[in-house]
């Protein structure tokens, strides 16, 4: 197969969603398709517990778990995808950002009782800052559900983006019949089988008129499907492909993952709309994923938590041309030669050694403490790829050393935590104190127990009251050098040196926002 076939027949995605809306169940449910693997339960799921918040350790193990059902490829109806896997946990919606940059589209999941909630929302506005094409899948009809033209309307207000459903539910709850699929003009009934892996009772109708079909449903919810999809087709435009690759228009789908119904309607349908790898900003130019050259991007680290074996895994997705092993590839921060001796990918159930990789696909890469996230690979070409958000942190503590004897253990520890992405280090330029800052409290317990455990250090942390980060830059020189003054208190820098602002509070932002108006404040920067 040519470098240009490998391509087209990749299909790299993210399925995100609130907590709990059915994310693990459908992921488990497309994977049984696939026939990556054979019984429903067997991808241990990355998702936290409820109730597991308390115990950090419990979370980092079943991170753990989820290095290996990190990026699980299967091959279906042609095609090899690959699904990325992301954290449940709001308190790691960091790492969820990241492997956000890493796919080139999403499936987001709602549960049909609860519409669109918080989480649903901001991982939205990272797919519309990226243009992402998303679909919407609507889960758990079989339990009592808004209404579908109320569900519709509220993806479109609360998400932003146009819609067109591409099937259209029949009823719900208890009274849940089926789904009618209006791309391909079928009916599926509705049979509770959670172990069902093809979906034996499709019945092909393709005039709604048809006696028939209040055979099936009886007559009071054919009348109703007949009304709805009347309805639909006079509201909608016809399905744009077009505007859903260019992240504008989300087709929808309704169904219920955990009895497996309306999955394949969805990946069917998926297999044939989402785009295949596309192209990747970089600093100096766009880079086609056809070109004849490998490259690629770290967009994750994981670190090993066993105590024996200190190692991490990068997560590289590979840009353009195709990856080798044992080739030797440019690391392009440190200008550095590297070969690759077991790289490694991730089907669902195993993880096995690759002898090459193309446009698309993850590569897991062995890594000592070499790499940080957003680094680039090559043959030889300097290149940065960019899009790989840092998030404003909203938690900040200010971190000292416990320990004088150990204080360089210390700042290698933070160095390669804040590396793997897990928090952001900024130095006060009132007192040069270090601050963590942190999307989720829970990072506290795990930086400080990871630096004892892996690094051998121990640090202390003291409160200090900050309400938000932000980055500023401004062309107005002069502007820009006043409000440092004037804030000096509140400055600090990054780790790449860039100025930050820390707020004190929403109102202090705002009123620094209003008096200058020349400075961006920006709440996400770049790795
Ligand atoms: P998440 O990854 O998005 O957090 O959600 P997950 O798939 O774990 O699903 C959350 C809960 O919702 C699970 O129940 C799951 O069985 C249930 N669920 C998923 N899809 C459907 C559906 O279509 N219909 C109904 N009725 N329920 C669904 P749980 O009790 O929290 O966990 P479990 O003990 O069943 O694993």
């Amino acid at each position: 197969m040519t470098l240009h076939d490998e391509i087209a027949r990749r299909r790299t995605f993210a399925v995100i969603a609130h907590p709990d809306a059915g994310k693990t169940t459908l992921t488990e449910k497309l994977l049984l398709f696939g026939g990556a693997i054979h019984v429903a339960g067997a991808v241990k799921s990355n998702k936290i517990k409820k109730g597991a918040t308390s115990d950090f350790m419990e979370i980092e193990r079943q991170r753990g778990i989820s290095v290996a059902t990190a990026v699980m490829g299967f091959e279906y109806a042609g095609c090899k995808i690959n699904i990325l896997d992301t954290p449940g946990h709001e308190d790691f919606a960091e790492d969820t950002y990241r492997t956000l940059t890493a796919v080139d589209s999403v499936i987001i999941v709602i549960d049909g009782a609860k519409g669109v909630e918080a989480q649903t929302r901001k991982l939205m506005d990272v797919c519309r800052m990226r243009k992402t094409p998303v679909i919407v899948f609507i889960n758990k009809l079989d339990r009592p559900s808004k209404e579908p033209f109320d569900l519709l309307d509220e993806v479109e207000k609360e998400l932003h983006i146009r819609v067109r459903p591409l099937a259209f539910p029949i009823s719900n709850g208890p009274t849940f019949k089926g789904v009618y699929n209006l791309y391909e003009k079928n009916l599926s009934l509705f049979t509770s089988d959670e172990k069902l892996t093809a979906d034996a009772s499709t019945i092909e109708i393709h005039d709604l008129q048809a006696p028939e079909l209040a055979q099936h449903i009886g007559e009071k919810f054919a009348d109703q499907l007949r009304q709805d999809v009347e309805l639909v087709e006079g509201v909608y435009d016809a399905f744009d492909r077009e505007a859903y690759l260019r992240g504008e228009l989300a087709p929808v789908f309704f169904g219920s993952a955990v009895n497996n119904f309306g999955v394949r309607e969805l990946l069917e349908c998926f297999v044939r709309i989402a785009p295949s790898p596309r192209p990747a900003p970089t600093e100096s130019r766009t880079v086609e994923p056809q070109e004849g050259k490998m490259t690629g991007f770290v967009f994750k680290i994981h670190a090993n938590m066993d105590p024996n074996h200190r190692d991490r895994i990068a997560f590289l997705k590979i840009c353009s041309g195709m990856f080798e092993r044992n080739k030797n590839y440019l690391h392009v921060r440190s200008g550095k030669q590297m070969k690759f001796s077991s790289p490694t990918a991730f089907m669902a159930e195993k993880k096995s050694v690759i002898d090459e990789a193309w446009p698309g696909d993850i590569v897991g890469l062995h890594d000592t403490g070499n790499f940080k996230i957003g680094d680039t690979f090559t043959e030889g070409e300097t290149l940065k790829f960019t899009g790989i958000p840092s998030f404003a942190p909203e938690q900040f503590r200010y971190i000292e050393n416990a320990d004088p004897m150990k204080f360089k253990q210390l700042a290698k520890g933070i160095d390669q935590l804040m590396d793997e992405g897990v928090a952001q280090l900024f130095t006060s330029s009132l007192n040069g104190r270090k601050i963590i800052g942190t999307v989720g409290a829970l990072q506290f317990e795990v930086i400080q127990y990871r630096l004892e455990h892996e690094y051998n250090a121990s640090c202390r942390w003291e409160p200090i009251s900050i309400y938000k980060a932000c980055w500023i830059e401004s062309d107005n020189a002069e502007q820009l050098a006043d409000f440092k003054k004037r804030k000096h208190t509140n400055m600090a820098v990054d780790k790449h040196g860039r100025d930050v602002f820390l707020a004190d509070t929403n109102y202090a932002l705002t009123l620094a926002q209003e008096n200058f108006k020349d400075i961006r404040f920006s709440f996400a920067s770049e790795f």
